[in-house]
């Protein structure tokens, strides 16, 4: 039985491991989501919760396109996700990041940006977000991708797309 749920107060020693253990031997996702914490930028932070303790955790975080779009665009970077090395390919990071592109959905946001393995993302409706035309900080091509949270959220939009300044800073 898989919990899902926002994060709490009393997860964040928890969240901690989940990314340690998830990203071994790297250490800059945990301490990334840490920065995002403490800046109070990361509006949808879920957690999965299974035989009592939290076992995955997915971030959202506020996004900046440069140039700015002449209409406002509210978007946000998926990641990290991460599960616990002994809970993976149960569904739960599938389940995690469902619900969190639900909760931006439902919370009134326009699009999610993402960098990771096509493979495994297009099957949320991720695209090429080169082809969409943004381009990526990174120089990310087929790893790029976005997802519109409504249809035409895209239209007219087109540039570098920026994370937050903390991910250069805990160097992911
Ligand atoms: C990526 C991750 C969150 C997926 O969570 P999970 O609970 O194992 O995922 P699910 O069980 O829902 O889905 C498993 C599927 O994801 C695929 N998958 C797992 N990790 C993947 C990765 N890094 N890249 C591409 N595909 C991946 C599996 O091959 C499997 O595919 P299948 O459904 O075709 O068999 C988890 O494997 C993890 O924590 N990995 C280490 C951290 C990481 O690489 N995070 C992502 C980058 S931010």
């Amino acid at each position: 039985m898989i919990e899902i749920r926002a994060e709490e107060a009393k997860d964040s020693a928890a969240i901690r491991q989940v990314h340690l253990q998830a990203f071994h031997p790297r250490t800059g996702e945990a301490h990334l989501v840490e920065l995002l914490r403490a800046a109070h930028k990361m509006p949808i932070s879920w957690v999965a919760v299974a035989d009592g303790q939290v076992v995955g955790h997915v971030v959202f975080s506020p996004i900046i396109i440069e140039p700015s779009p002449l209409v406002p665009i509210r978007g946000l970077g998926l990641g990290p996700v991460a599960v616990l090395p002994a809970y993976q390919n149960r569904g739960i990071g599938s389940e995690l990041i469902a619900q969190g592109l639900k909760e931006c959905h439902q919370s009134g946001y326009d699009l999610v940006l993402v960098l990771g393995h096509p493979g495994f993302y297009t099957r949320f409706g991720f695209t090429n977000a080169k082809a969409c035309g943004l381009a990526s900080e990174y120089g990310a091509d087929d790893a790029f991708m976005v997802m519109e949270l409504w249809a035409g959220a895209l239209r007219g939009i087109k540039g570098m797309i920026k994370y937050q300044p903390e991910f250069n800073d805990a160097g992911c």
